[in-house]
């Protein structure tokens, strides 16, 4: 857990990111961060590692406030990482704000969060 303030640092603008998608976000170390659209321009960002078996959430569907994981279809909720019952687990979350149209990623979770392969949602809670 941080106390430091975020570090906004701009990835991307919302148009970059197709609606009812995802853009990936690389970082210097671990893995790469996934940012969704949704149909109503809402911007949500988690690891891009589903909490079942590590599959790329990037690459599933969005739905309303949702995403489809690709590889065994668990269904996990973009605002918390959680996956919808009957499964369980939660993907990491990153802190995203939108200014102007523009996408902003905090810098300090982006270096520190999830950074091990091993690190679970549960690890970086606060
Ligand atoms: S890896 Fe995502 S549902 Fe299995």
């Amino acid at each position: 857990m941080s106390e430091l303030a975020p570090a906004w640092t701009a990835v991307c603008r919302i148009d970059d990111i197709p609606v009812l998608g995802a853009r990936r976000v690389a970082r210097a170390r671990g893995p790469e961060v996934a940012v969704f659209r949704t149909a109503d321009d809402e911007i949500f960002a988690l690891l891009d590692r589903c909490p079942h078996r590590g599959g790329p959430l990037s690459q599933g569907i969005v739905f309303g406030h949702a995403v489809a994981c690709p590889l065994h279809n668990w269904t996990i909720e973009l605002n918390s990482g959680q996956a919808r019952a009957p499964d369980h687990g939660c993907a990491v979350r990153f802190s995203v704000r939108v200014e102007d149209g523009v996408v902003f990623l905090d810098a300090q979770e982006m270096a520190t969060r999830a950074v091990s392969p091993t690190e679970t949602a549960e690890d970086t809670a606060a």
